[in-house]
């Protein structure tokens, strides 16, 4: 038994999300208006003592992702989804991806502390900068900012928040109706938050939750990004094809956390896997074989081309890859980690295959790793990269659903539980609380 136990969340996005022939998978739910979807999900995960459900989010539309249901091409609102979640579950936490560009600190800081106490003290927030000229086209009136200065933005966005969820002291909420006094407003201030980018007086009309306030997840992997999530996230969503990489990408927001005056012990990195699950290791191997046939070249290449930045649509999908990268890619593109990685999965293959078979095996998993094999050989990879210390938890990204994370409870907690680093029950009930976090 060790003493350290790994962490799970559980990645949702529909109608796909890093593979992207998930809602044409046989074994997918499709009706992704219908609330009992997420309900099930919900249920199945805290049955399977995840500490997780992590809802991400987009603000515009794409007409290839949504014609081929590619991660957001259809996409509910992350905090009425997570309302579900919660809902009909008294463990589960629940991450809400909710940015920094497009929203005021009141109503972002409000809509979540709101659903922190309605679940009891559950929530995460998964803070993010959107920009780009599809998002922008939305919000006309907010400001159009470089990536560095968006994280700047963000540093203020973040510190707006936090001084509004912790506007109110733990004890301001009197509620005596002897005295009659409700709230006692001597224990309530404004934080009068003003910043270069982001205003707002306050205080929030609302006490802290019962964790204090939502935990603060974060994904930057840029330079200026991963210094934004090592000063203010507890929690760090990582994609990396192997454990060396995570290792690095670790010790590294360590570092950072460490010049910024925090404890590194205070992060949490999950790193994102796809596990495929079969019977033998065989048959989860042929699984892992068959997914590409659920994803239409076209679908492939309009994924691929969004992450790569290659100009794609009016190429014949038969072109060979070979050629697509001598005329269309410049220094910069085949230098980014997109083709750099596809390359390294593509192996000795990679010159000799099609754009259409290129696209398609970076649609299998968006280069998030894959864990194949049977439950008890899923749980053995995943304890290793755990006990080797690359990653504090897991992102299980589905391949079909609610399937995914059946299986994956069912099959692979059980034996996590067994090699003692996965817990049996939940010892507290809120988020703050699974995490380990103070
Ligand atoms: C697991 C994971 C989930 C993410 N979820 C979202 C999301 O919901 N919305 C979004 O706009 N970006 C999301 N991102 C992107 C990150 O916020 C970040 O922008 C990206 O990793 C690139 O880092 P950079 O902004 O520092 O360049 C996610 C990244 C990861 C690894």
């Amino acid at each position: 038994m060790t003493e350290r136990q790994l962490f799970l969340g559980a990645y949702l996005l529909f109608p796909s999300g890093h593979y992207a022939g998930a809602w044409r998978h046989p074994y997918s739910e499709r009706d992704f208006n219908d609330r009992t979807l997420y309900q099930d999900i919900a249920r199945t995960l805290e049955r399977a003592r995840f500490d997780l459900a992590f809802i991400p989010e987009t603000v515009s539309y794409r007409e290839g992702f949504a014609r081929h249901g590619l991660s957001n091409g259809l996409k509910h609102d992350p905090a009425q989804l997570a309302a579900q979640v919660v809902a009909v579950t008294d463990h589960l936490g629940v991450g809400v991806t909710l940015s920094t560009s497009f929203n005021e600190p009141y109503n972002l800081a409000r809509t979540l502390l709101s659903l922190d106490h309605l679940s009891g003290g559950r929530v995460a927030w998964n803070v993010i900068q959107s920009s780009g000229p599809a998002n922008y086209a939305n919000f006309p009136r907010a400001e159009q900012l470089g990536r560095t200065e968006l994280y700047d933005r963000g540093d203020e966005f973040v510190e707006a928040v936090l001084a509004l969820w912790r506007s109110w002291a733990p004890d301001a909420l009197v509620a005596d109706p002897e005295t009659g006094v409700y709230a006692d407003t001597t224990r309530i201030t404004a934080p009068e938050y003003k910043g270069k980018y982001v205003e707002v007086r306050g205080p929030l009309n609302l006490p802290p939750s019962p964790q204090r306030h939502p935990v603060i997840i974060q994904a930057g992997d840029s330079p200026r990004g991963r210094d934004h999530g090592a000063r203010w996230g507890d929690v760090i969503f990582a994609i990396e094809r192997t454990p060396a990489d995570l290792r690095a990408k670790k010790d590294d927001l360590r570092a950072r956390a460490a010049r910024q005056g925090r404890d590194p012990d205070a992060l949490r990195l999950f790193a994102a896997v796809q596990p495929i699950i079969g019977e033998t290791t065989e048959i989860a191997r042929a699984r892992r074989d068959a997914l590409a046939s659920y994803i239409a070249p076209e679908a492939g290449i309009e994924f691929f081309g969004m992450f790569s930045r290659l100009d794609l649509g009016d190429l014949d999908p038969g072109t060979p890859y070979a050629q697509v990268l001598e005329e269309r890619a410049t220094p910069e593109h085949l230098e980014s980690r997109t083709i750099v990685q596809l390359d390294e999965l593509l192996g000795a293959r990679k010159r000799a295959v099609t754009l259409a078979e290129a696209a398609v095996t970076f649609s299998t998993s968006e280069l998030t790793p894959q864990v194949v094999g049977t439950g008890r050989e899923v749980a053995e990879q995943l304890a290793d990269i755990f006990t080797s210390g690359a990653a504090d938890g897991f992102l299980v990204t589905p391949t079909h659903f609610p399937g995914t994370f059946d299986e994956f409870g069912r099959a692979v907690v059980p034996h996590l539980q067994r090699l003692g680093v996965f817990r049996t029950e939940y010892e507290g009930t809120t988020l703050r609380s699974h995490l380990g976090l103070k």
